[in-house]
């Protein structure tokens, strides 16, 4: 059975209100984004359609838009919303009194 791991990642307020903070954990570049209510999400820092860097774009409930082609990805789940395909990876977020911690599943 594979073990999640946990690793802090800063406060809550950190991250500005519907922006994002970028980590880089295992060489993996990921996304930190916090929604209009609050809510976080980490997703890897790579849209599905060309790689655009999510963390630049804009949050709106609980999706963002890529900078680069507007593809709208929702956060929650990693795909690609409407007519485009593709996901990326999405990771559990923990939040205990605003103090975050990612997880990650060992193998
Ligand atoms: S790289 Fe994100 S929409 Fe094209």
């Amino acid at each position: 059975m594979n073990m999640m791991s946990w690793q802090p990642i800063g406060r809550l307020e950190d991250i500005p209100v519907r922006g994002s903070r970028r980590i880089v954990f295992d060489n993996r570049r990921i996304a930190i984004f916090r929604t209009a209510v609050d809510t976080v999400f980490a997703i890897d820092d790579a849209c599905p359609h060309k790689a655009g860097p999510l963390s630049e774009g804009i949050v709106h409930d609980n999706c963002v838009t890529c900078p680069l082609h507007n593809w709208v990805i929702n956060l929650e789940t990693g795909e690609a919303q409407g007519a485009d395909e593709g996901s990326t990876s999405t990771y559990p977020i923990l939040n205990e009194d605003g103090e975050l911690s990612i997880g990650f599943t060992g193998s």
